[in-house]
């Protein structure tokens, strides 16, 4: 059983995903980081984009959640840090754009959810990954409130960092996600819509497990 949450960076779904996972016991499947990993091998190749495909080829992604981490690793060595560095947001868009790197992990994905009820949350998962899956979300908020999020998220362990160098990064990044030929970021249209800019987190996290609940207990 797999449900899905999408929307762009910023709009609580990684959080809310994670929290839903842990008080309904289910598996959670962070897909974004899944073509982080990808782009940490990118990078590797020298952003070249033959040895990079030859490259990938060998290389074992393995994943789990737990502890309210979602552990990634590349041929047994964790990437968990890595996967979070200024290099990788700056690239990450580009390699996910390209179609072979996509099915390459939307593979991984579909292989991985076979067992068990995942709670997975990416960009394309309602309509390309897993146009299926029993229940669909799709999660925004303004641009402000999801810059201002991420903001204070990560000033402490940034202090030069600013809310407007934040903001730019996600309107670049929504523009390239939404604007992408593969896959782009898009609402489907059987996904249920919940706009969390006025919404605390834990109504967001109340709201995704109750139509879970009742989906699974269906
Ligand atoms: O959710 P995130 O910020 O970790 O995602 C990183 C990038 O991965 C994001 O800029 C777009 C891409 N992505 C994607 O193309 N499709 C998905 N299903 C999930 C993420």
């Amino acid at each position: 059983m797999i449900i899905v949450i999408d929307g762009p960076a910023g709009s609580g779904k990684s959080s809310t995903a994670r929290a839903v996972a842990n008080r309904l016991s289910i598996e959670y499947l962070d897909s974004g980081a899944l073509y982080r990993a990808v782009t940490l091998v990118y990078l590797e190749a020298g952003c070249e984009e033959e040895k990079f495909f030859s490259l990938l080829q060998k290389k074992d992604i393995s994943f789990y959640y737990r502890d309210q981490l979602f552990h990634i690793a590349i041929d047994g060595s964790s990437v968990t840090d890595d996967i979070r560095t200024a290099a990788v947001a700056e690239n990450v868009s580009e390699v996910a754009a390209m179609p072979d790197v996509r099915a390459f992990v939307n593979d991984l994905m579909r292989d991985v959810v076979k067992e068990g009820i995942y709670i997975a949350e990416g960009r394309d998962l309602g309509t390309a990954v897993f146009p299926d899956a029993e229940l669909k979300f799709y999660m925004w908020a303004d641009l402000d409130e999801r810059a201002q999020r991420r903001f204070d998220e990560r000033k402490d362990k940034n202090p030069d960092l600013t809310f407007e160098q934040v903001k730019e990064s996600i309107a670049q990044r929504d523009q390239k996600d939404a604007s992408r030929e593969a896959d782009p970021l898009k609402k489907a249209d059987d996904a249920i819509e919940i706009d969390t800019t006025a919404m605390t987190f834990e109504q967001q996290v109340d709201e995704i497990c109750w139509k879970v609940k009742q989906r699974i207990e269906d």
